[in-house]
């Protein structure tokens, strides 16, 4: 049987990147996946197909879930498609680059909007819509919640909020069989990674141990783990996931 026969799992922004790494690994582990995107839909429905042909089971649903009535959306249609959800990985986050001078209040909302309040709002309904045994939160931070990259204020600070909302949650939740686990990737090849090239990387990868720049399939490991029934002692701590690389 494998490990995770029964579960349901949304994965928010899995259309491509890790998100669609950890939907894979999910469904190959036995859970029914609901990957979410907000934009790209031939990117999610091709994941779809792969998911099936390997005889697992998954639906694309759109929803921006920077937008809250969306989250709810999305959550409906989990519950429609496979009945109950039990699992929800907040993965969907944007990281935008510049110094302190070319910050906007525009680029502030766009990365909290996002990467703090939706986390925040999907949770909200998860934490609702939950069956009475419990279930699983895992939140996608990065190394940079910890450790702050220059050039990266407004989604470090992101990051470390969702850290602190790791904890808090866990603390909450933990009464009604609710686990919330952090995963903090270090750098991971992905296309939202891609425009940085191999220069760009090389950097990274000379102050990673492990000497390589992280996949995918690194961090969907980790977040199999901590979903599993072998990572039920776990909640509200983030796990560091990057090769040993402090950013
Ligand atoms: N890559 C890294 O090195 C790295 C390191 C540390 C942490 N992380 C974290 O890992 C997560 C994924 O990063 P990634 O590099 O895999 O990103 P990516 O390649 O840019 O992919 C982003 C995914 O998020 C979705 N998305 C964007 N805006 C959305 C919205 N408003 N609502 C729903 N989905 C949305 C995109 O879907 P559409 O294309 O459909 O818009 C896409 O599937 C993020 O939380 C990021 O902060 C990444």
């Amino acid at each position: 049987m494998h490990k995770l026969e029964g579960r349901v799992a949304i994965v928010t922004g899995a259309s491509k990147g890790i998100g669609a790494g950890i939907a894979l690994r999910l469904a190959a582990d036995g859970a029914k996946v609901v990957v979410n995107y907000a934009r790209s839909v031939e990117a999610a429905e091709r994941l779809v197909m792969t998911i099936r042909d390997a005889g697992g089971h998954a639906k694309a649903v759109q929803a921006d879930v920077s937008k809250p009535r969306e989250i709810d959306m999305l959550f409906d249609e989990a519950a429609l498609a496979f009945g109950h959800v039990d699992i929800l990985v907040n993965n969907a986050g944007i990281y935008e680059f510049g110094d302190l001078a070319s910050i906007t209040p525009d680029s502030i909302d766009r990365q909290f909007a996002l990467n703090v309040k939706g986390l925040i709002l999907a949770t909200q309904v998860a934490a609702r819509v939950f069956p009475p045994a419990g279930g699983v939160v895992v939140n996608i931070s990065s190394g940079a919640g910890v450790t702050p990259i220059a050039g990266a204020q407004v989604y470090s600070a992101t990051k470390g909020a969702v850290d602190s909302l790791t904890r808090s949650l866990a603390l909450e939740l933990g009464a009604r069989g609710i686990r919330v686990v952090g995963i903090a990737p270090g750098i991971v090849a992905t296309e939202g990674t891609s425009g940085l090239g191999e220069e760009g990387m090389a950097p990274f990868v000379a102050r990673t141990p492990l000497g390589r720049v992280g996949q995918p399939a690194d961090i969907a490991a980790a977040v199999a783990f901590a979903v599993s029934g072998d990572g039920g002692w776990i909640t509200g701590e983030t796990l560091q996931v990057g090769g040993g690389l402090r950013l």
